[in-house]
């Protein structure tokens, strides 16, 4: 049919027609270009690493190890014991989320400790994003979680360990964070704990 606007005719015609339109479109022909992607690629894609840990990579690493790989790749702009910047710091801030100054770290705000995994995995360091080895990111996961005062310097992070962390401010989001699922939630913090009213 053609989709043109009639020059002359009552009001109603040109929305009829613009409706017949949208559903012809609706209809649109395959054009038997491309196919559906695959297993691989759409793990590729859909890699964000949830609370349950099932998308980690299997791997391991320790702080000590961790602490070569940050000296290296994350020093120059987290500072050398991750609070002298100039990027956000990484570590402290415990026990501040109730103050008028909430400083906001993995340690004293992050809910889950895969996300910290996935955090640097995807995003870490800044200028070469994606180019560490699973083992590197268990190491500096493991290193910002002593660092943090969360596991000892010797703990082994793994798939397996990594999941029974739990972090210091896992309970201090409103409404309180899912059980199963860190993708497509809303949570917010919960502000009544992180900034008390004022007198
Ligand atoms: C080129 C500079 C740069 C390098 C190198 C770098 N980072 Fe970052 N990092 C940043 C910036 C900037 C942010 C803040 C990101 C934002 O605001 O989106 C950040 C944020 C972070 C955060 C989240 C902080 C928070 O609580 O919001 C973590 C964790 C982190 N980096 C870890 C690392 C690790 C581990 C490395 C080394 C593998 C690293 N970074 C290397 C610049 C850098």
């Amino acid at each position: 049919m053609l989709c043109t606007t009639p020059s002359k005719s009552s009001l109603l015609f040109p929305v009829m027609a613009l409706l017949a339109c949208s559903t012809a479109w609706a209809q649109s022909p395959t054009y038997k270009v491309g196919r559906p992607p695959t297993e691989a690629e759409l793990r590729a894609w859909d890699n964000v690493v949830g609370s349950e840990g099932k998308e980690l990579l299997p791997g391991s690493g320790t702080a000590k190890e961790g602490a070569k790989i940050y000296a290296a790749k994350c020093a120059s702009c987290h500072g050398q014991t991750g609070q002298e910047g100039p990027a956000p710091r990484i570590r402290g801030g415990r026990g501040t989320l109730n103050t008028p100054d909430p400083m906001l770290t993995v340690g004293s705000f992050w809910p889950f400790a895969t996300t910290v995994w996935d955090y640097i995995s995807r995003t870490m360091p800044r200028d070469a994003e994606g180019s560490l080895s699973a083992d590197e990111v268990y190491s500096l996961t493991a290193l910002l979680l002593y660092w943090n005062d969360i596991i000892k310097e010797s703990d082994v992070i793994d798939t397996k360990s990594l999941l029974q962390v739990r972090m210091p401010n896992r309970d201090g989001f409103y409404p309180p964070t899912p059980e199963a699922t860190t993708k497509n939630s809303n949570w917010k913090p919960n502000w009544n704990q992180a900034r008390p009213a004022k007198q």
